[in-house]
């Protein structure tokens, strides 16, 4: 992958720091133009901890400058999260609870529009868009196992030995829907479509990088992955659906597939057994699994109403 098309004033200024191999202190004091500009200059740093890109150094990665810009973006990300998804207190048995929390959420969903009514040119768009995390499924929750104890460790494998294919290179989540996009004609190379996403894909993202990066935020990490793990069997069958309905290649349709029956699994030990047994374990980690479940859900609400919107479809 190559860097991504600047944005903004933010992201020429990393963007050139980056292909120079020099960037300097400088560069913090650089204002972002605005949300997306600020957004995918997070992006950019945080690939560096992914697969990187073709015209940047790979020692750049833990360059002393690069990093205090990344914690600048991230703390005022954060508290932005902190400020909209604040959680209520959850009482009674920990899973009940957060199985609650998450299935009040009412949020707007783009697969019922696929299911139903989606055109053939918006539900491509909306597959080119899903790449930015699809084609590196699961990875961002990686970060997590070195941080956590026993029980809640064992369950998060057990859960991404499953993403990663169970040992089977066709079988990996990401490498399933690489597939599916060669099928319907559209790229599959890592990061093919980022100039194009809207801020809230960035966004969305970077939250996961976030959560997955900082041991602090290991219990954020955990109830985000229980939060999305929860919501996706009943929209995957819903694209699969929506995608049968406009003759979506079998590949595509597959993705979905696997996911309406492994999701039901997965919610199951990510709810239950992933959070119940870190809370158990960390009780103190029990409001940030909460935090970390609405910022999910949150954030693909802004997604989905971002997306019917720019449709005229009604959210
Ligand atoms: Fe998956
Ligand atoms: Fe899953």
């Amino acid at each position: 992958m190559r860097i991504p098309k600047a944005r903004g004033e933010l992201s020429e200024a990393l963007a050139a720091a980056l292909h120079e191999g020099t960037p300097t202190a400088a560069l913090t004091a650089v204002p972002a133009t605005d949300d997306a500009d600020r957004h995918l200059s997070l992006w950019t740093l945080y690939e560096l901890s992914y697969r990187g890109f073709d015209d940047v150094d790979d020692e750049l990665e833990w360059q002393p400058e690069l990093l205090a810009l990344r914690r600048t973006l991230e703390r005022r990300f954060e508290a932005e999260l902190r400020e909209w998804f604040s959680p209520p207190e959850l009482g009674g048995p920990f899973a009940d609870a957060l199985f609650e929390l998450i299935g009040n959420d009412d949020g707007a969903s783009v697969a019922t529009f696929v299911q139903r009514e989606a055109t053939l040119d918006q539900t491509l768009e909306l597959l080119r868009y899903r790449t930015i995390y699809h084609l590196k499924e699961a990875d961002p929750t990686a970060w997590v196992v070195p941080r956590l104890t026993t029980g809640p460790k064992a369950a998060l494998m057990e859960l991404q030995y499953d993403e990663y294919g169970c040992g089977d290179p066709n079988r990996l989540h990401s490498h399933l829907f690489v597939r599916g996009l060669d099928a319907a004609g559209l790229r599959s190379d890592y990061g093919a479509y980022v100039d194009d996403v809207p801020v809230e894909v960035l966004m969305q993202n970077n939250a996961m990088t976030l959560f997955g990066l900082h041991r602090r935020l290991r219990g954020a990490a955990l109830g985000h992955l229980a939060a999305f793990e929860a919501t996706s069997s009943l929209p995957s069958r819903r694209m699969a659906q929506g995608l049968g309905r406009l003759g979506l290649p079998a590949e595509m349709i597959a993705y979905y597939q696997e996911h309406i029956e492994a999701d039901a699994v997965h919610e199951q030990l990510a709810v239950r057994t992933i959070c119940g047994a870190l809370v158990h374990e960390e009780p103190a980690q029990a409001a940030e699994v909460a935090f970390g479940a609405l910022t999910c859900l949150g954030l693909e609400d802004r997604f989905a109403r971002r997306m019917l919107a720019d449709w005229g479809a009604a959210a």
